[in-house]
C-alpha cells in the first residue's frame, strides 16, 4: 500500500541509486516546505554527504533567515551553510521591472551562489574534480507542468527552480519531489520526523518578495513589504486562519500611486493588494472569503504602520484567470 512512509522509503532509495555510495550533492533551502522535505529525504539517503545551502538572497520574509537556521537544523542535526548574498542580488535586480526577467535573473544568481559556497566550503576537493556533482532541488509535479516540463503544456511561468538554469551548470539535479503534489510532500515530511512548523508552513515562492513587488526591487520597496507581509501573517495567524487559507501572498504596486488623507494631511502612497487563496495544489485556487473584521484589523494596520502605504485592495480573483503570485 502507498502510505507516506512507503513513498519516503521509495524515495529515499532512488535518491541513493542515483548518487551512489560516495557521491556528495549540495541542497538550497528556500524556508520552504519543499526544500526542507528534499533536503530531509537526501540527508536520510546520503547522510553528511549532502550539505545544505541557505542564500539569503535579502528577498526574504521578516524571521525566515533564522527559521531556517533553527527548526531545519534541530530537527535534521543537517549541515548548513548559510550565504549572504544581499548585495549582489539586489545590484544584479537594479532597474529590473519585467516578471520573466527578475525571475531568471534569481534564478542565475541562486546557482551562482551555490558555485560560490562549493568553492569556498569544499575549496580543495573542488579543484581536484572529486566534490560535489549534485544538486538537490524541491521541485513540485506543478512547477514542472507550469514550467513547460508536462507534455502538451504551456510555459506560464519559468519557476526559478525549473526553468532559467545557466549553461555552465556544473551539477546534476536531483528532485525527489518531482512527481509529487503539495499535500504528498507534507505526509512525507511527517513521516520524515520533520516538525509541523516546518511541515505546515504555507507554500512561498523561490524568487521571494521580488515577484510581489510590481516594478523595480528596491532596498526600500522591500521593506516595506516585508512589514506589511509581516503584519498580515500575524493577524492571520492569530485568527486562527492559517489552516484555511493555502497561502496569502502580499503584492505591493510599487508603480501605483493613488491619493489618500491621514490626520490633515493629503498622502500619494502605494497599494498593498492581500492575496488569500484557497486551493489544494496550486494547479486551481479560489480566492478566501476572509472574515472582514480580519481583514480590516490587517489594512488599518498596514496603513498606520507602514510607510507610504495608503491603501489596502483585495485581490478576488481566482485561478484561473489569475495566477496566485502577481508576477
Ligand atoms: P502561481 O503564481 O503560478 O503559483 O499560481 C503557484 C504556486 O507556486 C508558487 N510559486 C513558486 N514557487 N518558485 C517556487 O518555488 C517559483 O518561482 C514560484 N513561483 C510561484 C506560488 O507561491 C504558488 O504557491
Amino acid at each position: 500500500t502507498w502510505t507516506a512512509a512507503n513513498i519516503a522509503e521509495a524515495l529515499i532509495e532512488q535518491v541513493q541509486e542515483q548518487i551512489g555510495a560516495t557521491g556528495k550533492a549540495i541542497c538550497g533551502l528556500s524556508g520552504g516546505v519543499d526544500s526542507a522535505v528534499a533536503a530531509a529525504l537526501v540527508q536520510r539517503a546520503i547522510g553528511d554527504r549532502l550539505t545544505c545551502v541557505f542564500v539569503d538572497h535579502g528577498l526574504l520574509r521578516a524571521g525566515e533567515r533564522e527559521q531556517v537556521q533553527q527548526d531545519f537544523v534541530a530537527s535534521t542535526g543537517a549541515k548548513l551553510i548559510t550565504v549572504d548574498a544581499v548585495d549582489t542580488f539586489l545590484t544584479e535586480l537594479d532597474g529590473v521591472s519585467d516578471p520573466e526577467a527578475k525571475r531568471k535573473i534569481i534564478g542565475r544568481e541562486f546557482i551562482r551562489s551555490f558555485e560560490g559556497a562549493v568553492t569556498e566550503v569544499l575549496g580543495e576537493s573542488v579543484a581536484h574534480g572529486e566534490a560535489v556533482e549534485f544538486l538537490v532541488q524541491g521541485t513540485l509535479y506543478p512547477d514542472v507542468v507550469e514550467s513547460g516540463g508536462g507534455a502538451g503544456t504551456a510555459n506560464i511561468k519559468s519557476h526559478h527552480n525549473v526553468g532559467g538554469l545557466p549553461e555552465d551548470l556544473q551539477f546534476a539535479l536531483v528532485e525527489p519531489l518531482r512527481l509529487l503534489f503539495k499535500d504528498e510532500v507534507r505526509a512525507v515530511g511527517r513521516a520524515l520526523g520533520l516538525p509541523e512548523e516546518i511541515v505546515a508552513r504555507q507554500p512561498f515562492p523561490g524568487p521571494g518578495l521580488a515577484i510581489r513587488i510590481v516594478g523595480e526591487v528596491t532596498r526600500e520597496r522591500l521593506d516595506l513589504l516585508r512589514q506589511a507581509d509581516a503584519i498580515a501573517r500575524e493577524e492571520l495567524t492569530a485568527a486562527g486562519l492559517d489552516g484555511q487559507i493555502w497561502q496569502c501572498p502580499v503584492v505591493l504596486l510599487a508603480d501605483v500611486r493613488s491619493v489618500g488623507v491621514q490626520g490633515d494631511g493629503r498622502t500619494y502612497g502605494h497599494p498593498i493588494v492581500l492575496r488569500p487563496v484557497s486551493s489544494e495544489d496550486a494547479m486551481t485556487a479560489d480566492w478566501t472569503r476572509l472574515p472582514y473584521e480580519v481583514l480590516e484589523r490587517i489594512s488599518t494596520r498596514i496603513t498606520n504602520e507602514v510607510p507610504d502605504v495608503n491603501r489596502v485592495v483585495l485581490d478576488v480573483t481566482s485561478k484561473p484567470p489569475g495566477t496566485i503570485e502577481w508576477e
